[in-house]
């Protein structure tokens, strides 16, 4: 994307001070049957092809650079799709503002920034911190997707998934424990899978689903607390 930012330090200043909203679909008096959320968005092509394939679902793009989600959202408007939305989040300290719990169906984390230098890895967003928030948005039974091009980023995250405490928070790998999946939810590719499998390169993905027991499911509510 020309002229913007390839990347920016989630935890500079400017980025530290939680400041996402409430996803707008949230506020409208009809509530989409399905919630589909791709987490570091960047040009989306993902998150476009999903709303213009499942016109009854709602899709929401988020991303840390602003400028780019400007630049999605005046191209969701040009080309008429209603049900995708994008937002500003900082996945490190925000992302809690953004849904209630129990209200999304599908989080996509395709191809997170690696942050290979070991003194930027504590910038990675998959910690237990955000399992934690993702595991109270999903709905009972529904799922994290997430994918990488990076082998060592893969086995990470693999790990981070695994964890006792990941498990204590209902996730599940569907495809057996420390098993990568061969295939993803839905027949699309993000614009980084696309540019990994041209160059021939090997894509590792992981798909979990929250199971909740009755104690920790609440009702779907259509916005966050007021508070946060
Ligand atoms: C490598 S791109 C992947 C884009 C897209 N998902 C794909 O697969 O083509 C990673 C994106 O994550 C965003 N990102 C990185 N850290 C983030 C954070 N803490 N919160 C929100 N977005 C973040 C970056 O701005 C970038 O757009």
């Amino acid at each position: 994307m020309r002229g913007v930012r390839q990347h920016v330090n989630p935890f500079g200043l400017a980025y530290l001070e939680p400041r996402a909203r409430a996803a707008r679909y949230l506020a409208r008096s009809t509530q989409p049957d399905r919630v589909e959320v791709e987490l570091g968005c960047a040009d989306a092509d993902f998150s476009f092809g999903l709303a213009a394939a499942q016109p009854g679902w709602q899709v929401v793009g988020l991303d840390i650079r602003e400028p780019v989600i400007e630049r999605n959202s005046r191209r969701a408007e040009r080309v008429g799709l209603a049900n995708l939305e994008f937002a500003y989040c900082n996945l490190s300290t925000d992302l809690d503002r953004v849904f209630a719990a129990n209200c999304v169906d599908r989080f996509h984390l395709l191809f997170p920034d690696p942050w290979i230098k070991p003194r930027h890895r504590k910038r990675r967003v998959l910690t237990q911190t955000l399992c934690g928030v993702l595991a109270s948005q999903l709905r009972p039974g529904g799922e994290l997707h997430v994918a990488t091009d990076v082998f060592e980023l893969a086995l990470e995250m693999l790990a981070e998934l695994e964890d006792p405490a990941a498990a204590a928070l209902g996730f599940r790998n569907l495809t057996g424990p420390w098993r990568f999946a061969q295939e993803g939810p839905v027949p699309l590719a993000s614009r980084r899978e696309v540019i990994t499998r041209r160059r021939g390169q090997r894509v590792w993905r992981m798909r979990y689903v929250v199971h909740k027991t009755a104690l920790v499911t609440g009702t779907r509510r259509r916005s966050p607390d007021p508070a946060t």
